[in-house]
């Protein structure tokens, strides 16, 4: 039986921090089953045993056109693919929170930030509550990361690592990770939710009242989401997520969330045993050898805010069961399927006995539907064994009925194409597939004598 509670003691959810006065099962905020349990905590409007509508003397408000914004310029890090993706650098008293899979380098790019930050005169505290500081340094070692104003702490109690800001007095704060540091006013493990949350408010807190801007490690689930409360998203001011392949060296860190920026910006770095690079152009990532090569085609995609040339590259072979494969890599199976059938309708493009292969370059994935128009005109190329003159790019949707539809940040994706180098862009202006297939027949032809190559 659920007996009654006194408001002194409400419930809380562990999970998004709802309360609430009597015990239930499934938080009414996250429905969550079973995260709701007696709060313990000394934050709580009852816990301050002062009357909720008792006024407190503190900083009176301010007309907001007297407040200060020049004290806090931003900074940058040392590192321009990060200060990208925070908006244009670090603002002093941020909370970073960066989360990526296990093993993906993340402790590798916050040293990489840390000696920047070093060699650029600013003190820096790295927290490590996962690895010996001889660890870091033998890290620190490989990746050229030594440097005096770099201190390291292998500590998992807060109140130490409050202790060592006081000592050290950094510019800027790293905590790897805050799932392994624990606080002595919470209850439970490090990691368990109302400790992940009270560390986090409390570094919150201390990067604010100090203007130290903090980095804030987070783990992530299986599924990819972060580990712990999920109030811990809302706590901080910017969420990065570092990710990449583990067969690849290429990584690309996002933005989710930021209070300073656009969250779509994205980082690309590289994974050497050295350490990590940023890859300031990665424009020539995700393409192949650059000769025309039949069933072949580039599209500019977007990643975040970043267009990038990525080569689509087919093949189609005589079926040789009754059954003819259509086997894909790094573009959506069922759109290549609707490109197919389009090809062969609207076409007249005769693929239904023939084996098709489709796959782009580098590994990247290209799901958004502006890549249509380079898969059909790499799957007709190839159909026809006939190559697209090299300075061709194609960017388009297409429609079950052929047309071609105009994409996202066009005139973004036509000036990336012009910059490299693509002189002609084929988009919606070419109106339907089949027509863009003539007028790809055309443009080619013009080149052919000078390639020597078989054109379409
Ligand atoms: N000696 C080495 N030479 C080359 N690469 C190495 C070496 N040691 C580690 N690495 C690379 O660094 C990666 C680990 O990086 P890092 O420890 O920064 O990841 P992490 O995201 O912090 O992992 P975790 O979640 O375990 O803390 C490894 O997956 C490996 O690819
Ligand atoms: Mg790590």
């Amino acid at each position: 039986m659920v007996t009654k509670r006194s408001t002194a003691s409400p419930y809380r959810c562990t999970e998004c921090g709802w309360t609430t006065l009597k015990w239930v099962g499934r938080c009414g905020e996250c429905q969550q089953w079973g995260t709701v349990v007696e709060s313990t905590e000394s934050t709580g409007i009852a816990a301050r045993k002062v009357s909720p509508l008792a006024p407190s003397a503190g900083r009176s408000a301010q007309p907001i056109t007297m407040i200060d914004i020049a004290a806090t310029p931003r900074r940058t890090s040392g590192i321009a693919e990060f200060d990208r993706v925070l908006g244009g650098g670090v603002v002093p008293g941020a909370a970073i929170l960066l989360s990526g899979e296990p093993g993906v380098g993340k402790s590798t790019l916050l040293l990489e930030v840390a000696a920047q930050s070093a060699r650029a005169g600013r003190r820096v505290l790295y927290a490590s509550g996962e690895e010996s500081t001889a660890q870091v340094r033998l890290r620190a070692e490989r990746t050229g990361a030594l440097h005096d104003e770099l201190f390291l702490a292998s500590e998992t109690d807060l109140a130490t690592i409050l202790g060592h800001i006081d000592e050290v007095e950094p510019d800027l704060l790293i905590v790897d990770s805050v799932q392994t540091v624990s606080s002595a006013l919470s209850d439970g493990l490090a990691g368990h939710p109302s400790q992940v949350r009270e560390v986090a408010a409390t570094l919150i807190r201390v990067a604010k009242e100090r203007s130290l801007p903090v980095v804030i490690v987070g783990h992530v689930t299986k599924d990819g989401s972060i580990a712990g409360p999920r109030i811990l998203e809302h706590l901080v001011d910017v969420v990065c997520h570092f990710e990449g392949d583990r067969q690849t060296s290429l990584r690309f860190l996002r933005t989710l969330k930021n209070r300073f920026g656009p969250t779509d910006e994205v980082g690309c770095f590289d994974m050497t045993g050295a350490g990590i690079e940023e890859v300031p152009d990665p424009s020539r990532l995700f393409l192949g050898s650059g000769k025309p090569v039949a069933g072949t085609c580039i599209t500019i995609a977007l990643e975040g805010r970043r267009a990038l040339p990525v080569e689509v590259q087919a093949l189609t072979v005589a079926a040789s069961g009754p059954n003819p494969r259509r086997v894909v890599s790094g573009v959506d199976a069922s759109r290549v399927a609707m490109i197919l059938a389009l090809l062969e309708k609207r076409a007249g493009v005769e693929l239904s006995k023939q084996d098709v292969y489709v796959s782009t370059v580098g590994g990247v994935r290209l799901i958004e539907p502006g890549a249509d128009l380079a898969i059909a005109i790499a799957i007709a190329t190839a159909r026809t064994e006939k190559a697209v003159r090299h300075d061709v790019a194609a960017i388009g949707e297409l429609s079950l009925s052929g047309e071609i539809r105009p994409v996202a940040q066009a005139a973004q994706r036509r000036h990336e194409a012009a910059r490299l180098g693509y002189r002609t862009v084929i988009d919606e202006r070419a109106e339907s597939i089949s027509s863009a297939l003539r007028t790809l027949k055309a443009t080619a032809m013009a080149a052919a004598s000078t390639d020597g190559v078989p054109q379409f």
